[in-house]
């Protein structure tokens, strides 16, 4: 039996029904396709604050208890247990996989990690100053040009090629795009070390040649640090239909390349308001400089009249702490002596948040730390300089960017993303 909700337009008492539909979690949705055809209206939803755009079966977020699954499975399980690579084989396949798996798909990506000769050549063009975000949007839109094949798909084998090629190749188009940015020269990717810690040697090795020399001497890979940044990277894997993902499936909703789809998300969560807040927190800590200057800045947050932002506060769909952000946070303490922590930032960021979390504004608006209060503090005492914060979100989310466009692809009666509009014009 169908299950409907009437809507009365009170002009003309005109009423209009509409099915409900349930999910397996989470709030259900009134399908409201025929509504424009039934009422001659559009609704109307600035944010799409209680709009949902698809259904999905990949990532599942509570936003009132701060709940996050990636195919079922909770985050706290998943960033404690797993590697990396294991949650993007359980994003693209629905499962965890065995050991053998796990063998076979971490390999299988160390192969894939190589660029194109003639994409390194294209980074030659960019000037060195360019954000290592402008390099990766446009080196990622090119690869379409390198794998022009993707353009159509028939299988599940061909759909995980692509896949696994993007996942793959980001982490290199990164610290390619890094050490484009200091003038050093690029280092290729050695298959003998795992998915993150060759990230960290390619943005960090030191090339025959010694151009690039570090005041600080030469920088050793520590476990703790591969562990810091793998959690890191599953924690920023998926995240439901955030600004960046919507853009990846409106782009593959026209029928585009899946990787001018990726370069579009890139480009989307380059923004501050979104992933490239965590770039913004650390700027926001160093701009603060004290404790002591703490109250002046949560004052202007709340002031009305002044656009000033706590950049890393507040969240659409979490109204309670970010779960990703309670684990950020608990990393962030066990690394304190390990990795040396900025102290200063640190005590800033807890300042801030001690305030916040009790003042009148933050709890009436329900504004908790989010994923990126936390992770510039680790990420700095990881050595990553900050243009580099969003491009390791960017290497987190690839997979599951990816992922959604695979099931935006394979769902039913998929149609064209082309919202209405409210013309208030002559
Ligand atoms: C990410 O969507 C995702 O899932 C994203 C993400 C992912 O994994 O993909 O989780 C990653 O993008 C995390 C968010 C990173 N962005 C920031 O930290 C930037 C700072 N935060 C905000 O700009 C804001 O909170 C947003 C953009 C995150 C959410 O904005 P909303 O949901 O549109 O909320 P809003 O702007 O309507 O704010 C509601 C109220 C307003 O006050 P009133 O007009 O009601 O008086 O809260 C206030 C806002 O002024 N507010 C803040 C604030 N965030 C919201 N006030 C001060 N500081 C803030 N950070």
């Amino acid at each position: 039996m169908k299950q409907t909700m009437t809507m009365i337009d009170n002009r003309d008492g005109k009423s209009y029904e509409f099915e409900i539909k349930e999910g397996t979690r989470g709030p259900s949705v009134v399908d409201i396709s025929s509504f424009y055809p039934q009422t001659g209206m559009f609704t109307y939803d600035n944010g799409y604050t209680s709009t949902a755009s698809c259904t999905s079966e990949i990532t599942f977020i509570d936003g009132n208890k701060g709940e996050l699954r990636y195919r079922g499975i909770p985050i706290e399980e998943l960033a404690n247990k797993h590697s990396y690579l294991d949650v993007c084989h359980l994003l693209l396949t629905s499962k965890l996989p065995t050991k053998e798996e796990s063998l076979a798909f971490d390999l299988e990506l160390r192969h894939r990690s190589f660029l194109h000769e003639g994409l390194i050549n294209m980074f030659n063009s960019f000037p060195t100053n360019a954000h290592p975000m402008a390099a990766l949007s446009s080196a990622t839109a090119s690869l379409s040009a390198f794998f022009y094949n993707h353009l159509e798909m028939k299988d599940d084998y061909e759909y995980q090629e692509m896949a696994r090629r993007i996942v793959a190749k980001m982490p290199t188009i990164a610290a390619l795009a890094y050490r484009h940015s200091i003038g050093a020269s690029f280092i290729q990717p050695d298959i003998s070390k795992s998915f993150t810690e060759n990230f960290l040697y390619m943005m960090r090795a030191y090339p025959h040649n010694r151009m690039h020399i570090d005041p600080e001497g030469e920088r050793v890979i520590k476990p703790i640090e591969i562990q810091a940044l793998d959690t890191i990277f599953t924690l920023h894997a998926d995240h439901e239909q955030n600004a960046s993902t919507s853009t990846v499936r409106g782009v593959a909703s026209t029928g585009a390349h899946p990787y001018v789809a990726i370069s579009a998300g890139i480009s989307a969560l380059w923004g501050r308001a979104h992933g490239g807040a965590n770039e913004s927190v650390i700027k926001q800590l160093e701009m603060i400089g004290s404790v002591d200057r703490v109250d002046e800045f949560i004052a202007r947050a709340k002031d009305p009249n002044d656009d000033f932002r706590l950049m890393g506060f507040g969240h659409r769909v979490y109204k309670n702490f970010d779960p990703r952000a309670k684990i950020l946070k608990s990393l962030q303490d066990q690394l304190k002596d390990e990795l040396n922590l900025d102290s200063n930032l640190m005590q800033i960021a807890n300042k801030i948040e001690q305030i916040a979390l009790s003042d009148e504004y933050f709890i009436k608006r329900k504004l908790y730390p989010n994923i990126d209060f936390y992770s510039g503090v680790i990420l700095t005492a990881l050595k990553i300089p900050t243009s580099m914060f969003t491009p390791i979100f960017v290497i987190g989310r690839t997979v599951g960017w990816i992922t959604q466009w695979i099931e935006y692809k394979k769902s039913k009666g998929a149609k064209i993303a082309r919202p209405r509009q409210l013309y208030v014009g002559k």
